[in-house]
């Protein structure tokens, strides 16, 4: 009995071993085995239907940020936030200088995170994110 025992052990040792050895994925591969997300189908419906953050931010609203599918992408990226002048509402590769994205999970510097009404889901603040880190394209 005590043999098994020991065999088995040496069998868990050996593929603990095995793992702790995996290199991994290259940094970056991550992102590139995700396919390319598209602002017209998969941002672009956060803003009107999953996140309803036309409801506000349509026309002239208090925020002064209109995201009406005709207007998002030229008022996002490498546009300067006006709650934080330093820094650009989407800057193409740079999901932590985006404030847009800081605006989703946390209040940022002023006011509330958005929407107002509670955090995104995670799947779609992940599609948030690999759009900026993917470029931020118009696509
Ligand atoms: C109930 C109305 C309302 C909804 C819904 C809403 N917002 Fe806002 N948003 C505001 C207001 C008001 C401000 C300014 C005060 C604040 O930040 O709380 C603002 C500010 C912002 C800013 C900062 C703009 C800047 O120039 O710094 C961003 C970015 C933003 N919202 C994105 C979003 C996104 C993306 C959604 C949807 C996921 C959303 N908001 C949903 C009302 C709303």
């Amino acid at each position: 009995m005590r043999n098994v025992y020991r065999i088995l052990i040496s069998i868990s040792v050996a593929v603990l071993a095995a793992l702790a050895q995996d290199p991994g994925r290259p940094e970056g591969a991550e992102e590139k085995g995700k396919k390319d997300i598209s602002f017209s189908s998969d941002i672009l419906p956060i803003f009107t239907k999953a996140g309803k953050c036309t409801l506000c931010h349509r026309g002239d609203n208090p925020s002064g940020l209109d995201l009406s599918p005709d207007k998002a992408y030229k008022n996002l990226v490498k546009v300067r936030s006006r709650q934080d002048p330093e820094s650009f509402l989407v800057l193409p590769g740079e999901v932590e200088k985006s404030y847009l994205y800081q605006k989703l999970i946390e209040p940022g510097k002023e006011g509330t995170i958005m929407p107002p009404s509670g955090k995104l889901p995670d799947e779609l603040l992940d599609k948030v994110s690999l759009w900026i880190k993917q470029g931020a394209k118009d696509n």
